[in-house]
């Protein structure tokens, strides 16, 4: 896109020195971000808040009155455009009820390092194509309700062990293949603004990086801000439009003026004006102290359809990793165990504000929404019709041991926050699960958890759920589903290791070379305990090719497939499209994500045809090539479980 845009050239070029100066740098307090109006040229003023996951209960008195959303990684999990849609249309509602005009979100980037503490707050997973596809609904859902979304945290803050310093060392090929094409994708999709992160790339921070800057604004509509205290110079000329929250004297009037030619100051004011006359015209709430507090605190924008959706939002992803000898869905007329402290999680939000830490409900730092209150899994489990329950809360499998029950459901979560990674893939009470997983009653392990964990106990359980941060309708989203209220349809958005050594560990180093290259996530090719892209549901699939399996029709490939529902109950099945590379290609040796869809919901005996139309471009490598050479597609269930093949030459 080229800037100056039309309609803001034309406004940037009545603003005074001082006005296109006040533009270029933010504040806080009230907002996390505000940069204060123009009223005479009907420049509204700009209301940043966090973030991806909701409006962010930023204080106390904002808890309930916006809609505790799951997680980031949990919306990923249904792998649902039009469900993305929905969250996005709904959290922007309540964005503009409260004043704000920019979203913080969504979070992009690919998952790189399994212990990143970020990563729940990510949509992309491990996946840039899950997230390419995923990005474009949930920034048209926020901006067409009158919300700029910022693609974020560009780029390559794959870790939060000194983010604020580290650089990663990465080939352009690497950056282009792994870590661009979500923002690419949210450029696509009009994205207002994107954010650049605290991190270094290859050697020079991201707020200052020329190359990586330019590479996003050849293609971006909109402008960039730095992450909050992310700015290390007056680098507008570099491609920083906007200082936030603009502590530092960087973007100060001197600065500008006497660092940065003028033709630069006005790209940048054309970039910040363009969204906000494209997607946010209305609204003019002012700066803190003129009313944008009160729209703050005193709103209710929840409603009770924000919170229904929040509900089937958590419901649809709840990921079924395991279920052997179909123990789920539980009958009801079973004495079911409930044990382990997770199960019963408190929702201890007053502890939490003492500092910025989450729980096994929501994340901790920015991306936080804190729910006013939870529905812990005994409570789903007891509200879902169960009658027969016994409960031991005290994470001693001997306690378990001691219940006379058919069945037990295990919990155990993780946490995480902001600004640290992980220090561990094991659940907290992994030890406790190791050992009630032995116990003769069948086990549900459910895991309330941030990201990828280890499950080493996985052969013994019968069956495993995981959810990514459900939020408040944690317990009742996971009851619905142990009990068959509602069928599994999630899939998973990331690999679930064997062994935390298995994944690429921080780095600790400032200096953090991504040797791994391409080979990130699956394309490792390593055995997993639950591979990218598994989810069961309670029923089977069966895949059969219609017609000529792969055809090259013009500028597309082209597939059919059948998906038949063999299995005794309903269910959804996610079916995807994988590319394995000719070899001189230089790709991995591993079948690549492109494309997926959800079926509708398939009776038993029921099927329906898909099909997927993929690009040639979206083959190309890096550097535009098509490389010549044959081709396999393959449509399957996950990224292990491949279940049709073909292959194409192209020449
Ligand atoms: C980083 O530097 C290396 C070595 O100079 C270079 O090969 C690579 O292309 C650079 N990466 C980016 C993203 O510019
Ligand atoms: C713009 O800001 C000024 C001063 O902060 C305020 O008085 C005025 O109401 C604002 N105008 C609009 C349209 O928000
Ligand atoms: C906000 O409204 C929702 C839905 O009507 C309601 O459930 C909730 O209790 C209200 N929150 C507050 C803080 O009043
Ligand atoms: C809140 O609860 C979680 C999960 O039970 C726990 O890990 C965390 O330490 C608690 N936080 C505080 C501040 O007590
Ligand atoms: C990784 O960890 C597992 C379990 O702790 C261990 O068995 C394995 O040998 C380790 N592998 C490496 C390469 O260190
Ligand atoms: C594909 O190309 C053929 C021949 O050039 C043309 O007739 C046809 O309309 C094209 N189909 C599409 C879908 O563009
Ligand atoms: C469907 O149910 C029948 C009868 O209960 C059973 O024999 C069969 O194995 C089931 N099929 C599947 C695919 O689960
Ligand atoms: C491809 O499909 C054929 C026919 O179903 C099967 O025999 C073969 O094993 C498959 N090959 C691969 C590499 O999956």
């Amino acid at each position: 896109m080229v800037f100056p845009a039309a309609l803001a050239a034309i406004v940037a070029s009545q603003l005074t020195i001082p006005e296109k100066y006040a533009l270029l740098k933010g504040s806080d307090g009230g907002y996390v971000g505000n940069v204060g109006n123009v009223s005479r040229l009907s420049i509204p003023s700009i209301k940043l808040q966090d973030a991806g996951n909701g409006f962010r209960t930023s204080d106390a008195r904002m808890v309930g009155q916006v809609t505790s959303w799951p997680c980031a990684l949990a919306l990923a999990s249904s792998w649902d455009r039009e469900l993305v849609r929905a969250f996005a249309e709904s959290a922007a509602e309540e964005f503009v009820a409260k004043g704000a005009n920019v979203v913080l979100g969504p979070g992009l980037n690919v998952h790189r390092v399994a212990l990143g503490g970020r990563n729940a707050e990510y949509i992309s997973g491990e996946d840039p194509v899950l997230g390419s596809k995923l990005a474009d609904p949930w920034i048209r859902g926020f901006q067409e309700n009158g919300v700029i979304a910022t693609a974020k945290h560009f780029v390559l803050n794959n870790q939060e062990t000194h983010r604020g310093s580290y650089s990663a060392r990465v080939s352009e090929r690497t950056l282009k293949e792994v870590y661009m094409p979500p923002f690419e994708a949210a450029a696509m999709a009009g994205v207002g603004s994107a954010m650049c992160s605290y991190n270094r790339v290859n050697g020079t921070y991201a707020c200052e990086n020329f190359r990586t800057l330019s590479m996003l604004k050849s293609v971006l509509p909109g402008w960039v801000m730095s992450d909050w205290g992310a700015t290390h110079s007056t680098s507008v000329v570099e491609g920083l439009d906007q200082d936030m929250p603009g502590w530092d004297s960087f973007f100060s009037p001197l600065n500008l003026a006497t660092q940065v030619p003028m033709e630069a100051i006005d790209e940048s004011v054309s970039r910040i004006l363009d969204p906000l006359f494209r997607v946010a015209p209305r609204r003019g709430c002012t700066v803190p102290g003129n009313g944008c507090d009160r729209e703050l605190y005193e709103v209710n924008a929840s409603t009770p359809a924000h919170s229904a959706l929040a509900e089937k939002i958590a419901v649809e992803s709840v990921l079924l990793l395991k279920n052997d000898d179909d123990v789920l869905p539980l009958s009801r007329d079973l004495r079911v165990g409930i044990v382990g402290s997770a199960c019963n999680a408190p929702n201890n939000i007053s502890d939490m504000y003492a500092r910025d830490v989450g729980n096994y409900y929501v994340v901790g730092g920015s991306g936080r929404v804190v729910p006013d209150s939870v529905i812990t899994v005994v409570d789903g489990m007891k509200a879902a019709g169960y009658g027969n329950i016994q409960t031991s809360f005290t994470d001693s499998a001997e306690d378990a041991a001691e219940l006379d029950v058919d069945a037990y459901v295990a919990c155990a979560g993780a946490t995480s926050v902001e600004a640290q990674d992980r220090s561990s893939l094991s659940l907290d009470q992994e030890a406790f699960l190791e050992k009630v997983v032995r116990l003769p009653q069948p086990t549900v392990v459910v895991a309330l958890a941030p990201g990828a964990v280890v499950l080493p106990f996985s052969d013994q359980a019968s069956a495993i759920l995981v959810i990514f941060f459900g939020g408040k309708f944690t317990g009742s989203s996971v009851a619905r589903i142990v009990s068959g209220a509602s069928s599994p349809s999630a899939k998973s958005p990331i690999s679930f290791p064997l062994f935390q050594n298995d994944t690429i560990l921080p780095c600790l180093d400032q200096d953090c070379p991504y040797e791994e290259g391409l080979e990130v996530g699956y394309k490792n090719g390593k055995p997993v305990a639950f591979p990218f892209g598994h989810g069961l549901t309670f029923t089977t699939f069966e895949y059969y090719w219609i017609a000529e399996p792969v055809e090259q029709k013009n500028d597309t490939v082209a597939t059919r497939a059948r998906i038949v529902n063999v299995g005794n109950r309903s269910g959804v099945e996610t079916p995807q499209i994988y590319v394995l590379y000719p070899e001189i290609s230089g790709e991995p040796m591993v079948p690549q994500l492109k494309d997926f869809q959800k079926t509708v919901d398939l009776a038993p005996g029921g099927y329906t045809d898909i099909s997927f139309l993929l690009p040639l471009d979206s083959l190309r490598i890096y550097d535009g090539t098509l490389v010549k050479g044959t081709y396999h597609f393959y449509i399957g269930a996950s990224s292990r479980d491949l279940r049709l093949n073909s292959t194409l030459s192209l020449s």
